[in-house]
């Protein structure tokens, strides 16, 4: 499963490119908004930073206003991957753009036959919000599982991108029903590799390595 960090915080992407388990980063216009920076610019940074692609997300909600940002966002790295909302207008942007040789990620996917018409679009990656769908008590697993069982049916090379990520467990389900990507917030990211049992069984084997004296090397 590849890792996307959800942020346009670049000492958060720089940190976690440091370990060398970032494939790449999502962003969308309440990350920037969030970041305080001016999106080209912010853009720019991360795309610098990680190798991997770097959605950028068109904010015109016509198919021409969607293609001429896409065409501006599209200059600002090797990188970029377009994001398009998933609507008639987003889908058609998404063929043209895909046809043109552009990655795409087709954003607010919250049905399986939303996900189907971005895959027959052509869309790289299409990324269902699993963490808005808990929050009107639908399963957002559901979605990933029919999902993919849809794209293996019809052998869609669409990546399923899980997003709206809230939790270690999200990451775990989310893995288990067969997500090719997960979009994570820098917290959650870092907490995937939390259990107490690995802090407390660390202290007792250092408590027990101090007793002995020894070092190593
Ligand atoms: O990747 C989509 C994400 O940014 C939305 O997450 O928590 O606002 O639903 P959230």
């Amino acid at each position: 499963m590849k890792f996307f960090v959800d942020t346009a915080d670049v000492d958060e992407i720089r940190e976690l490119a440091d370990t060398g388990l970032l494939d790449g980063v999502t962003t969308n216009p309440s990350l920037i908004m969030k970041s305080g920076r001016d999106i080209t610019e912010v853009t720019k940074e991360i795309c610098s930073i990680v190798d991997g692609p770097v959605s950028a997300e068109v904010t015109a909600t016509d198919f021409d206003g969607m293609m001429k940002e896409a065409k501006v966002l599209a200059k600002i790295a090797d990188n970029i991957c377009i994001k398009l909302p998933l609507t008639m207008d987003g889908i058609k942007a998404c063929k043209h753009l895909t046809s043109a040789g552009h990655k795409t990620n087709v954003t607010l996917c919250f049905s399986a036959t939303q996900a189907l018409l971005a895959a027959k679009a052509g869309a790289t990656y299409v990324s269902p919000f699993i963490g808005r769908l808990d929050d009107m008590g639908i399963d957002g697993m559901e979605l990933i599982e029919e999902m993919r069982l849809i794209f293996d049916n019809y052998e869609f090379e669409t990546q399923i991108l899980a997003a709206s990520i809230r939790s270690v467990n999200h990451v775990k389900d989310s893995a288990l029903a067969g997500a090719d990507v997960a979009t994570i917030p820098p917290a959650t990211l870092k907490a995937l590799v939390k259990h107490p049992l690995t802090d407390k069984g660390l202290e007792a084997f250092l408590a027990d390595w101090a007793k002995t004296g020894q070092t190593i090397g």
